[in-house]
């Protein structure tokens, strides 16, 4: 198998676009139906690129068949451990380990920017990916019942995260004891 997975660049934004909008438009996945017009994505990655915002690309022969961000909202200060992932590959690539190795990737970035925290939300019929964020350290945290509504038919969506060094975030007894 031969792919690379690298940080977006501005030369992709257009074939980043078509993958977005082909993967959005399986209407299964992703919480839109269709990408945004290409000059609001183009703002977004350039403001991801800009901000240090951990995206990244897979390319296969020289073409963008997936994508997976972990992006900060970098306005909200209580927040700016967190980040939130969203992914995706066009159908051929799919169920070939790709997607796990491009999660990896994103999340090792991700903590390695600074972030402790990154969650997710997936649709509760997305068997498959639900299966790929467990198995790599994601931790269901609700369900939102009938949260989705298509084509006149509800569907839940589950909210998942991966929290790095939960001990040190939620405080030890040692920390407690040197307060
Ligand atoms: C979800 C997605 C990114 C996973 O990537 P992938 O390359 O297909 O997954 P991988 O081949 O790396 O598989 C990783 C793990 O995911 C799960 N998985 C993936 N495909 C699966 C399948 N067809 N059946 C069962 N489990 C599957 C398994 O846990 C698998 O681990 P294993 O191979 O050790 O059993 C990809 O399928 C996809 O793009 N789906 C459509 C878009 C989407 O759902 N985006 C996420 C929205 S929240």
């Amino acid at each position: 198998m031969s792919f690379e997975i690298r940080a977006i660049a501005e030369r992709d934004i257009a074939a980043f676009h078509a993958v977005l909008d082909s993967v959005a438009r399986e209407r299964q996945f992703l919480s839109f139906l269709e990408a945004p017009p290409l000059d609001q994505i183009r703002s977004y990655v350039l403001n991801n690129i800009e901000n240090g915002q951990s995206q990244f690309v897979v390319v296969d022969d020289g073409r963008i068949v997936g994508w997976c961000d972990i992006l900060t909202n970098t306005r909200k200060t209580i927040y700016a451990h967190c980040g939130t992932l969203g992914m995706g590959l066009l159908p051929s690539w799919r169920g070939r380990g790709i997607g796990r190795a491009l999660i990896r990737r994103t999340v090792d970035a991700a903590l390695g920017s600074g972030l402790t925290r990154i969650d997710l939300t997936v649709r509760e019929a997305n068997l498959n990916a639900i299966a790929l964020y467990k198995s790599v350290g994601f931790a269901t945290e609700g369900l939102h019942r009938n949260a989705v509504r298509i084509d006149g038919c509800y569907e839940n969506v589950i909210s998942m995260a991966f929290v790095a060094d939960e001990a040190k975030l939620t405080g030890t007894p040692d920390d407690e004891a040197s307060r």
